[in-house]
């Protein structure tokens, strides 16, 4: 099968993907699925070959509309409800009450979930605690998370008193109760996009889990460095167990807490 997207226009493509998101793609994994994709969006916008979808993407897409649909085709969202749940454990037992007792009363702590994909982590926060930002370069993933509605295997970790106090059954899967919508403020943003990541202020804890996997070393640095500069002082970031903060940066201190590993600024 030919597809518009020729092996030699992958590396193109791939460095521009790169670039923008962090995200890198490997000829052999990717190339199938990219030039499917490019085929189908080049038929949808009436272009005839890859350098005019090309173009199209990169000098006449003013409102972004072609970038997003490519992030969103290009990112990877598989998440579930108290995934690591010991994380969230260590958030609430110690790390969010230490950063209360250091913070004057009327300061909220706030939280950012970068990425939360469809939201089941900033939501397995919530169950727990109050409010939280979560933040994905997947618009589709975000609608979701702002409906609230998941599957059998989103909601499977959760135990039955607590899925059965905050969801209601909804088929297929299951829906939030009314009274959580809301509680997490969902935005579409590009991690090394830095305007974006500015507007959404100072946080105390951000959970970045399982992102930076799809990354190189050096968007590694980028976006911890982008965590540092946001983290309020002694803010604490989260990585997923496959991700350790010492192998990217050294400004943090590693903290550990029963199995598992912190990052405080
Ligand atoms: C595997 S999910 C992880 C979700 C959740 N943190 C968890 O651990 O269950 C990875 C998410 O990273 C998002 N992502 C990838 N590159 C990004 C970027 N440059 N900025 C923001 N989100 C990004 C993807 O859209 C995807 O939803």
């Amino acid at each position: 099968m030919a597809y518009l997207l020729s092996k030699e226009n992958f590396g193109k493509m791939g460095e521009y993907i790169y670039r923008k998101s962090g995200i890198f793609l490997e000829p052999e994994k990717h190339y199938e699925k990219l030039a499917k994709y490019i085929d189908a969006r080049a038929a949808a916008i009436g272009a005839e070959s890859f350098r005019k979808y090309f173009y199209r993407l990169r000098f006449e897409d003013r409102e972004g509309a072609e970038f997003q649909e490519l992030m969103n085709a290009v990112t990877v969202n598989e998440t579930y409800f108290f995934r690591e749940k010991e994380q969230f454990e260590v958030l609430v037992g110690q790390i969010l009450p230490e950063l209360h007792r250091k913070r004057p009363a009327n300061e909220p702590l706030r939280i950012l979930s970068a990425p939360c994909s469809t939201g089941e982590e900033p939501y397995s926060m919530v169950l727990h605690i109050l409010e939280d930002v979560g933040i994905d370069i997947d618009s589709t993933v975000i609608a979701k998370g702002r409906e609230g509605h998941y599957s059998e295997r989103s909601v499977h970790a959760i135990p039955p008193v607590v899925l059965s106090r905050w969801f209601r059954k909804k088929s297929p899967g299951y829906a939030l109760v009314d009274d959580l919508i809301g509680t997490v403020d969902f935005q579409v943003v590009n991690v090394f996009d830095r305007n974006q990541m500015r507007r959404l202020g100072h946080f105390d804890v951000i959970f970045s889990r399982n992102m930076l996997i799809y990354f190189d070393d050096a968007s590694r640095k980028e976006v911890a460095m982008t965590f540092y500069d946001m983290l309020n002082p002694e803010g604490y970031v989260c990585l997923g167990h496959a991700e350790y903060m010492s192998r990217i940066v050294s400004v943090f201190k590693a903290k550990k807490i029963a199995t598992t590993l912190i990052y405080q600024k």
